[in-house]
């Protein structure tokens, strides 16, 4: 308890993916256990420090030695223990594959629309089993703003393509997908696949979170003739180069983020597009 209000106001978080495990570049302050009325999220949270003196909060999603699978991912524990910091904006990171041509592997997409192809399987809202009937607005999964504000600042990794737009589709894994499966979420107009972005984005927006999600090609995934179907070695080879250019964005545009969330003219402007939550009470 004492921890949790001394740490109160945290007020950025980040979740980093597969290849991003800590925040180089930045002073770490405490690495901190929080545990939720969900269990424990993926892993400690390290809390750091930041050149104007703001504290951000930084949770491994895949957990500090890449040992949770994507489906066993305890997303509600880890958006859960986030919020109880205080956390009210979220930046995260996932490695995806490409569905496009034109997005390389090593670019960055700013993906603004989800299409879920989990199976049910993930615990995905903080109101089962609380007898609320709640019904979060989620035309808009991803915050606008806060992709307007990351892209700001593409120029920071400019050996890369940062896309400013684009759909991913989610699904459950652990295997990567058919060339069938590939080309059918292509004909769906889909830009990027990944197996984590729900719950993560649901549950964000279920918290009031501001959150936005920067996608980090690694591969083809599997639709690309040309090219060998999607393995694992390549999706960490690719990575180790993207966790760089990761970091080198987010601390370009750490200022920017600190305003917004700090200042607060600026908050009312992130929060204010978070979808308020709606509740039918019985
Ligand atoms: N993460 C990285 N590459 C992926 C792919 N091809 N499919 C699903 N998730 C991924």
């Amino acid at each position: 308890d004492n921890q949790l209000s001394y740490f109160r106001d945290v007020r950025i978080g980040v979740i980093g993916g597969t290849g991003l495990y800590s925040l180089d570049g930045l002073q770490v302050v405490e690495t901190m256990a929080v545990d939720t009325p969900w269990g424990q999220p993926s892993g400690p949270i390290t809390i750091a420090k930041t050149e104007q003196d703001h504290l951000i909060a930084f949770l491994a999603r895949h957990g500090p030695e890449h040992s949770v699978l994507p489906s066993e991912v305890n997303y509600r524990a880890n958006i859960a223990a986030l919020k109880a910091l205080g956390v009210q904006v979220i930046l995260a990171f996932s490695a995806v594959g490409s569905l496009r041509e034109e997005i390389h592997p090593g670019d960055f997409v700013l993906i603004d629309q989800i299409i879920d192809r989990t199976k049910g399987v993930r615990g995905d809202s903080f109101f089962t089993g609380t007898g609320v009937t709640a019904h979060a607005t989620f035309g808009e999964p991803v915050s606008a703003k806060l992709r307007a504000l990351v892209s700001r600042h593409a120029g920071a990794v400019p050996a890369i393509s940062v896309h400013p737009n684009g759909t991913a589709v989610c699904m459950e894994g652990p295997a990567f997908s058919t060339r069938a499966e590939s080309n059918l979420y292509r004909s769906w107009g889909a830009n990027v696949i990944n197996m984590t972005c729900i719950p993560e984005a649901k549950l964000a927006r279920e918290a009031e979170i501001t959150y936005a999600l920067v996608c980090m090609a690694t591969d083809y995934d599997a639709w690309r003739e040309s090219e060998e179907a999607v393995t694992v070695a390549e999706v960490m080879k690719t990575m180790k180069v993207n966790a760089v250019n990761a970091k080198t964005l987010l601390l370009a545009l750490l200022p920017e983020l600190e305003s917004a969330a700090y200042k607060d003219s600026a908050q009312q402007l992130i929060s204010s597009e978070v979808g308020s939550m709606q509740y039918a009470f019985q």
